[in-house]
């Protein structure tokens, strides 16, 4: 019995060729709509570009790996928003670049954390975990105190994510070595977790 299908089957290249064709339609109506869609790429309303030492805090964070402890994407089931705040939207982090949603969580989601505590507590949380949460297996950091920034490559920083789409001022590119120089790690990480989430925090 032969068929046209037989010709498919018989066909190496061919079949593979058709294969992802296939797979491609179903990936590319999810995937493509999403770039035109302004719900994901509009920046939720009054949304402010991270400070130069927010944007600073956020490189520690990223050097540091608390990303591969923590998430900061927080889903719409009522377990996690009665815990965390109003679930992510995407608006949130179209200035994110790399976004920093992340998928393990060994300690809590850092999504809305912005806030929630003081940044004494922060500042004793990171130095040593310990001191604040007894039975915490958070990592201690105390070397974000000593490390100081020079600023050096905060302006080059600033642009990049402009040619990304993050609306910084000249002035803000201008200021942005003198707004972090001689600042530590510590103030900067702090000031960029109380910046997590803020933006949508009182909507509920
Ligand atoms: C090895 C895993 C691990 C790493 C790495 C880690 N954390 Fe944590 N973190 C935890 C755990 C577990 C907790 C919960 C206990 C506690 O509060 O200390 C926590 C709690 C927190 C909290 C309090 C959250 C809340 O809602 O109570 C903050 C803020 C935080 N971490 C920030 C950071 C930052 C910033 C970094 C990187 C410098 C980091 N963590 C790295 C495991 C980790």
């Amino acid at each position: 019995m032969s068929s046209k299908h037989e010709i498919l089957e018989k066909n190496v290249g061919l079949l593979a060729l058709c294969m992802v064709l296939a797979v491609s339609i179903g990936g590319l109506t999810q995937i493509v709509p999403l770039f035109f869609q302004d719900v994901v790429n509009e920046p939720v309303q009054g949304m402010k570009p991270y400070t130069a030492l927010q944007l600073e805090g956020r490189d520690i964070y990223i050097k540091e790996g608390c990303v591969g402890c923590h998430s900061q994407m927080i889903r719409p089931f009522r377990a996690e928003t009665e815990r965390y705040g109003h679930y992510s939207v995407a608006g949130e982090s179209v200035w994110d670049h790399p976004f920093l949603w992340g998928s393990k969580r060994t300690g809590p989601d850092l999504a809305r954390v912005g806030g929630r505590y003081s940044d004494d507590w922060h500042r004793a949380h990171l130095y040593n975990p310990r001191n604040v949460v007894p039975e915490s297996k958070m990592p201690a950091y105390p070397w974000l105190v000593e490390n100081k920034l020079d600023g050096k490559d905060t302006a080059a920083k600033l642009e990049a994510m402009r040619t990304l789409g993050v609306p910084y001022s000249d002035a803000d590119i201008a200021g942005a070595a003198e707004a972090v120089s001689g600042k530590t790690e510590m103030e900067a990480l702090v000031a960029y977790l109380q910046a997590l989430g803020t933006s949508l925090k009182n909507k509920r």
